[in-house]
C-alpha cells in the first residue's frame, strides 16, 4: 500500500542485506519512521514493544529474527535459543510460533554455514506468501460487500476493530483486504473506525492507511458500536484475529468480543478475517486455551497524543494512584460469528467449516 504515494511494505530486507527495515507503528500518525533490526534482541524489542504488531506481522519479524540470530549462532542450540526468545515476545498471536516453526523446520537439516541464508529466504518467502493471503482474503471478502451495495443502493457502512489493516500484515491487511479491494473496483464503503483503547490502533493505525488511501472512514469511540448497530448504521462488521481455534473460536484485540455481542443482538452480520497462518488447529475451545497477554498497566493509566503545537507527549488521564488492569485480547465464541474469512474462501466459524476449506487437516 501507498505512504504518501510510494508503496511500502511494512517489512523490507535492508539494501545492505544486513538487517531488515520496518515502519515503527509506535511513530504513527504523527511521524513516518523508518526502524532498522540488526539481530534477534532488536527483533525481540521490536515485538515486545509493538515497533511491529498485529499477528502476520508479528509472525513475519520473527522469522527474519531467527534468520538474523543464525547468522551470529548456527549451531541447533543456537536456533533453538533464538526460537524460544522469539516465541516470549508476545503470548496471543499464533503466526509467531508458526513462522517460527517453519524457519526452524526450513534450515534444521542444513549445514550450519547454510543456515542464516536458508532462514533469510524462508522470512522472505514467508511475507510473500502473507501478501498473496491477504489478497486471496480481499477477494473473498468483496462479494460480502457487494451484496450488501446492490441490496442496499448506498455506501456500504463497515465497522472494524483495532488495526487488522496492512500495517498489522506485510500488505493488504486482513480485515481491511476486502474493504481495499471494494473501494478499489468502484463499490462505495464508509468505514466506521473503532479508536480501539488502549493503544488506539483503530484511530492511530487503520484510520491513518485508510486516509492514505483515501477510503471515506470515521474514528468512533469504543463504546458507540452497540448505538450505532441499533440504529442501522452499521451494515457489517469485519475484525481480524490473533488466534482462531480449530472450531472458529477468535481471540483478537480487547473489546471485539463486545462488539460480537452488539452485532448479533442487532442482526448485524460480524465477520472475521485471517490468513490460514493464524489457525491454531491444536486447541478448541478459545476460552479456556488461548493465553491472553496482559500488558503494562501503564497503556490504560497514561494517554500518548499530539499537542497542538506538535509535540508528541504522554499525558496521565487515570485517577493517581489507582491500579489498572490491561487484557490485550478478548475471544468471541464460534457461535457469534457470522463467518471466517479466509485465503481458502469463506466458512462457517465451526470445525466442519473450517475443515471443508482446509480438508488435509482432517487426519490432523
Ligand atoms: O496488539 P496488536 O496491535 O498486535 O493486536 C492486533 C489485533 O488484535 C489485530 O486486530 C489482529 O492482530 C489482527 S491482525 C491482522
Amino acid at each position: 500500500m501507498k505512504i504518501d504515494g510510494k508503496p511500502y511494505r511494512t517489512i523490507w530486507p535492508s539494501s545492505d542485506g544486513r538487517a531488515v527495515e520496518v515502519i515503527d507503528q509506535t511513530a504513527l500518525p504523527h511521524r513516518f519512521a523508518i526502524r532498522r533490526i540488526e539481530g534477534l534482541e532488536d527483533a525481540f524489542t521490536a515485538i515486545r514493544t509493538m515497533v511491529v504488531r498485529g499477528a502476520p506481522l508479528i509472525g513475519a519479524t520473527a522469522a527474519y529474527g531467527l534468520a538474523l540470530a543464525l547468522k551470529h549462532d548456527p549451531s541447533d542450540a543456537g536456533a533453538d535459543s533464538a526460537y524460544r526468545r522469539l516465541a516470549a515476545a508476545r503470548p496471543t498471536a499464533v503466526n509467531l510460533r508458526h513462522a517460527l516453526d517453519d524457519v526452524r523446520a526450513h534450515i534444521a537439516r542444513l549445514p550450519a554455514g547454510e543456515r542464516a541464508r536458508a532462514a533469510f529466504a524462508r522470512a522472505a518467502a514467508i511475507c510473500d506468501e502473507d501478501v498473496e493471503n491477504c489478497r486471496l482474503i480481499g477477494e473473498a471478502g468483496l462479494p460480502l460487500i457487494e451484496e450488501i451495495y446492490h441490496a442496499k443502493n448506498r455506501p456500504v457502512n463497515i465497522l472494524t476493530h483495532c488495526n487488522a489493516g496492512w500495517l498489522a500484515t506485510v500488505d493488504w491487511g486482513t480485515a481491511t483486504a476486502p474493504i481495499y479491494m471494494a473501494h478499489d473496483r468502484g463499490v462505495p464503503v464508509h468505514v466506521l473506525v473503532d479508536e480501539t483503547r488502549p493503544r488506539n490502533q483503530g484511530a492511530a493505525l487503520t484510520a491513518f492507511e485508510l486516509g492514505q488511501h483515501g477510503v471515506p472512514h470515521h474514528i468512533v469511540v469504543d463504546n458507540a458500536g452497540g448505538h450505532l448497530m441499533q440504529h442501522g448504521r452499521v451494515d457489517l462488521v469485519i475484525v481480524g484475529a490473533d488466534r482462531v481455534t480449530a472450531r472458529g473460536d477468535a481471540a483478537n484485540k480487547i473489546g471485539t468480543y463486545l462488539k460480537a455481542l452488539a452485532a448479533r443482538a442487532n442482526d448485524v452480520p460480524f465477520y472475521v478475517a485471517v490468513p490460514q497462518t493464524t489457525i491454531d488447529w491444536t486447541i478448541e475451545d478459545g476460552v479456556r486455551d488461548i493465553e491472553i497477554e496482559e500488558r503494562d498497566a501503564a497503556e490504560v493509566t497514561h494517554i500518548l497524543g499530539r499537542l497542538d503545537n506538535g509535540e508528541i507527549a504522554r499525558v496521565a488521564i487515570g485517577a493517581p494512584g489507582s491500579p489498572a488492569l490491561n487484557p490485550a485480547f478478548d475471544v468471541t465464541p464460534a457461535g457469534l460469528i457470522a463467518g471466517l474469512i479466509t485465503d481458502r474462501g469463506v466458512c462457517a466459524a465451526s470445525r466442519d467449516g473450517l475443515l471443508g476449506l482446509f480438508p488435509e487437516r482432517k487426519a490432523a
